[in-house]
């Protein structure tokens, strides 16, 4: 029965309706309510389409009930009548998208010339064949047009390309933003001239008010001798600058420098010891040795025995 088929189809269509939903965004907490909204929608449509065909099948009956026996008979036939042209019709768009004739015409077919008793039938090649052949041409020509002759799309090695050089500025910037992840625990202690060289212009600029142009101490203490307040390895020197001890007058720097900076910095102060500048304040806090981690010993070559 067809109503039957009707009502399958439409609880298929509910049912596929949700399921777009979800594949798209998920039931977040703002798209319940389209998404309550939607179902109400598909809903009532449904309510509508079902309500019309109550309506038609009563219809129906109705004129069955209404109509004499002779009438109904002669409807009959004329329906009958109609489906066959249908079925006749839809035969012959077939046969046409095939380029085939009805085996009734095959005599008509039949091309001059006979090969040892064989005949040939005039068989041309279906239309839709022609007509993909005649697509694949103008694709073609439009390929050739687009990617070789006026160059408006990249070819694959140049996408390639240009693929590889967008990777690798995301890959840098990544790099460039984890570099800028150095912290008390991370920091390194160099001897990279590049370094040393930011940090002396961080210093110039912000610490040599207090520090003394070399360092050799104005407020803040000498940073050049043996004598450490909060200690004298990379780390604790970092932290020191990082952090500072506002209590005594060192501010902090962790809001004004990026880590980076700080690390220049330490590394620069940390190189600026032992240098003996004129004028030095007088030694503060305990003396301390190289106890830190020394800078890297130079590479030397592996002895081969
Ligand atoms: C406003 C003045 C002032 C500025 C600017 C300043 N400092 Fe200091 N700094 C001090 C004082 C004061 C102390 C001593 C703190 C204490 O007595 O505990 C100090 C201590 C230090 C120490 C610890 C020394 C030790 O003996 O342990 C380091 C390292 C240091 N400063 C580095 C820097 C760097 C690097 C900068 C620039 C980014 C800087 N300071 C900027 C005033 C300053």
């Amino acid at each position: 029965m067809k109503l039957k088929r009707y009502i399958l189809a439409m609880f298929l269509a509910v049912g596929a309706v949700p399921a777009f939903a979800e594949g798209n965004d998920g039931l977040l907490s703002g798209e319940t309510m389209n998404y309550i909204g939607y179902g109400t929608i598909v809903a009532m449509l449904l309510l509508f389409i079902g309500v019309m065909l109550v309506l038609l099948r009563t219809f129906k009956t109705l004129t069955r009930i209404l109509l004499g026996p002779e009438d109904l008979k002669e409807a009959e036939e004329e329906k009958l009548a109609a489906k066959s042209q249908r079925k006749a019709t839809r035969g012959n768009l077939v046969n046409k998208l095939m380029s085939l004739r009805p085996m009734s015409e095959e005599g008509s077919l039949i091309m001059e010339g006979e090969y040892d008793g064989i005949k040939e039938l005039n068989n041309p090649t279906p239309a839709w064949f022609m007509v993909l052949f005649y697509v694949t041409i103008a694709f073609g020509v439009g390929y050739l047009l687009v990617y070789h002759v006026f160059k408006s799309a990249p070819l694959q090695y140049e996408e390639y390309r240009n693929d590889m050089a967008a990777a690798a500025k995301e890959k840098a910037a990544m790099l460039a933003k984890s570099a800028n992840l150095v912290d008390e625990n991370t920091v390194k202690l160099t001897t990279d001239p590049a370094v040393l060289a930011n940090g002396k212009s961080v210093f110039t600029t912000r610490c040599a008010p207090c520090h003394g142009d070399h360092g050799q101490g104005v407020v803040g203490p000498n940073l050049t001798d043996d004598y450490w307040l909060h200690g004298n390895t990379i780390k604790d020197v970092f932290k020191t600058i990082e952090y500072g001890v506002p209590s005594k007058g060192m501010p902090t720097w962790e809001s004004q420098l990026t880590p980076v900076q700080i690390s220049d910095v330490a590394n620069y102060v940390k190189s600026i010891h032992g240098t003996n500048p004129a004028n030095p304040k007088e030694p503060q806090g305990t003396k301390m040795t190289e106890a830190g981690p020394a800078a890297p010993a130079p590479k030397t070559a592996m002895k081969i025995k």
